[in-house]
């Protein structure tokens, strides 16, 4: 009998699978196909201050091993999240919630920290300033040091939650970025968003994304999010969720050897809504099949 559970920070995970803010809504779209309550948490859709549509459409374009993705934080809004969303996942799912914040100020941020801090059933707060497909804002505010370290440090001044920063891999030195958060009081990262991205429809000469440009997901960038948590994880004291392409078990134990505490499943589950379930039920095979015992501290040789 292996043991699947994880400990992330001071929370404890049943296992270390977490599908990744923007892939499974508020959490009951995932329960119309299984019972979510066999996930390690759940990530929720980034929300801001105020309801948003998102960008014209279309959004996604499909490419080899992975999609790209310009949905421009559609969300309801922070209030319509605390007073329906999170309630009505509460009402079937008994495991930790991650609400996913997102702004385009150090206030915005501040701002929806401190309204997340009245809803006891939010476990973790998860700072998204990584977001590519929003001006004045999103990812702009997680590529300096300086700044990402002033939100991070607003949001943890008005939070008593685990706040847990998501990084942006658009960087050339993500260290440095994840550095400035944990020395800003993070509690934890979420490493890493979509890469910066771009298709051309080649007969309309067009980018197939209205917004032109988007972030890129998927298998493809499996190897570049593992170089990632991997220079975090050594780099830093505070954990980190794994992101990016993982879509197998055998990912996520390679993940955990990168440095992860626990992972999170994005772009899998839009290709297969099951994803995430199959790969909590495949992780003990592999796990006896490579003489695991458990998931902690799983280290390179
Ligand atoms: C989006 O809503 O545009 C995606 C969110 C993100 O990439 O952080």
């Amino acid at each position: 009998m292996v043991d699947l559970s994880v400990n992330l920070g001071d929370i404890r995970l049943d296992n270390p699978v977490i599908p990744a803010s923007g892939t499974c809504g508020f959490g009951l779209e995932l329960a119309e196909w299984y019972d979510i309550n066999m996930l390690g948490a759940i990530s929720l859709k980034g929300t801001t201050r105020d309801p948003r549509f998102g960008n014209a459409l279309p959004r996604i374009a499909e490419c080899p091993s992975g999609l790209i993705n310009s949905v421009g934080l559609e969300n309801p809004g922070i209030d319509k999240l605390l007073s329906e969303k999170i309630p009505a996942l509460r009402a079937i799912y008994h495991k930790p919630i991650i609400a996913n914040i997102s702004g385009f100020s150090v206030e915005d941020f501040a701002f929806c920290a401190e309204k997340a801090e009245s809803c006891p059933d939010i476990d973790i707060l998860e700072v998204n300033i990584s977001c590519p497909n929003v001006h004045g804002g999103g990812m702009a505010l997680g590529t300096d040091p300086e700044v990402a370290a002033a939100v991070t440090r607003a949001v943890k001044q008005v939070s008593s939650k685990p706040v847990f920063v998501k990084l942006t891999p658009n960087v050339t030195d993500i260290v440095t970025i994840a550095r400035a958060c944990e020395a800003a009081g993070a509690d934890g990262l979420t490493v890493i968003n979509t890469l910066l991205g771009m298709r051309i429809d080649i007969r309309t000469r067009k980018p197939v994304v209205a917004a032109g440009t988007g972030g890129f997901s998927g298998p493809a960038i499996f190897p570049i999010a593992v170089r990632a948590v991997y220079q975090v994880a050594h780099a830093c004291r505070i954990p980190v969720m794994g992101c990016g392409g993982i879509s197998t078990a055998e990912e996520v134990i390679e993940m955990l050897m990168a440095g992860a505490a626990a992972v999170q499943v994005g772009s899998a589950s839009l290709v297969n809504p099951l994803a995430c379930k199959e790969i909590i039920e495949q992780l003990p095979v592999v796990m006896e099949r490579l003489g695991l015992k458990d998931l902690k501290q799983l280290k390179l040789n």
